[in-house]
């Protein structure tokens, strides 16, 4: 059993890492004010302010670290590019240098969203990054630092959906909660992207801790797919009508940060360095809808302040 400090502890990451581990674990969960009676440990934290990074680590101890704080949402980074570069370049670089100092494993997580989408097949660790916002420009620098200031960190690229606390944190959610109460949907044929629930990404994160794994990683889900098609296999699992979903075009969506195309992420390295090929879409979206069927995603949201 190791300590594990997991900071965005009330995002669609965070929250779902810190229940998928605690069985195993001892998580301590870090959040600004969201959480009220999670089944683990919680500390209040305002990453923005100086000294919070030192302190939260010196008052818990934790053997690893997983960084799931972001500002992760693209149109929100548009619009305050000063504290997205703070929180996915700056702290980040304080926390990988903080757990170098400290001898603490340190997981950041990044995106696949710095390429440019402009190639042709799957990006691999090695392809050059070229990212088109603030969003996917900021979370480069922060990989960048990172490494840089801690050779030893995991850097995770991520894509994933699961149930969130606000019940729209995810595209999963975002299909299921418009197709139950019949309304029409696009869904974008021109994004291709690997998804990956968000408890497969969990695991794997843990058994990368575990195994020793440090550097630059793709984490994503193997299969391929465009946004209309996971609507669709959404739509299908979940006994919901699939003709509510429209195909579109995002050029069309009326968003205003720029999208890429092709998300399509090589998960090679990873599955060579785990000896092992990563789980299946559908064994994820099969978990995503039990977790439905029992009722996880009400659970979620009771953790939350009212
Ligand atoms: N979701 C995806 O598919 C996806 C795709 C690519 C990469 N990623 C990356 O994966 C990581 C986790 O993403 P996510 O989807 O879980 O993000 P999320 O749901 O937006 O959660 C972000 C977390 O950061 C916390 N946070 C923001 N500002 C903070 C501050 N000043 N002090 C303390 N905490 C703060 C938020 O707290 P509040 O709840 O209080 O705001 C929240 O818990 C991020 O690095 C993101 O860039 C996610």
């Amino acid at each position: 059993m190791a300590r594990i400090l997991v900071t965005g502890a009330s995002g669609l990451l965070g929250i779902n890492l810190a229940l998928e581990t605690k069985r195993e674990h001892d998580v301590i969960g870090v959040d600004r004010d969201k959480l009220k009676s999670a089944p683990f440990r919680v500390l209040h934290a305002n990453l923005l302010r100086p000294g919070s990074v030192n302190s939260i680590l010196d008052s818990t101890r934790p053997a690893w670290f997983i960084n799931g704080a972001a500002l992760a949402n693209l149109e929100e980074c548009e619009k305050r590019p000063e504290e997205a570069r703070i929180l996915n370049a700056e702290i980040p670089a304080e926390m990988a240098n903080a757990c170098a100092a400290r001898n603490i494993k340190f997981v950041h997580l990044s995106t696949d969203a710095v390429f440019d989408g402009t190639k042709e097949g799957a990006y691999t660790e090695a392809d050059e990054p070229n990212p088109l916002g603030a969003y996917a420009q900021t979370k480069l620098e922060g990989e960048r630092a990172v490494l840089s200031a801690n050779p030893q960190a995991i850097v995770a690229r991520v894509n994933f959906f699961g149930w969130s606390l606000s019940g729209r944190r995810s595209l999963g959610e975002f299909f299921v909660n418009n197709l139950s109460e019949g309304k029409r949907v696009y869904g974008f044929t021109d994004v291709v992207f690997c998804p990956m629930w968000v408890n497969h990404l969990s695991r794997l994160l843990i058994e990368m801790l575990e195994k020793d794994l440090h550097g630059l990683y793709h984490v994503v889900g193997a299969q391929p797919m465009n946004k209309y098609q996971f609507g669709v296999e959404v739509a299908r699992r979940f006994g919901l009508r699939e003709s509510l979903i429209e195909p579109q075009s995002v050029e069309r969506s009326g968003l205003t940060a720029k999208r890429s195309h092709n998300l399509w992420l090589s998960v090679h390295k990873l599955s060579t360095d785990l000896g092992r090929s990563l789980p299946d879409f559908s064994t994820g979206l099969d978990g995503f809808y039990t977790q439905f069927q029992q009722g996880y995603p009400q659970k979620i949201r009771s953790y939350q302040q009212p």
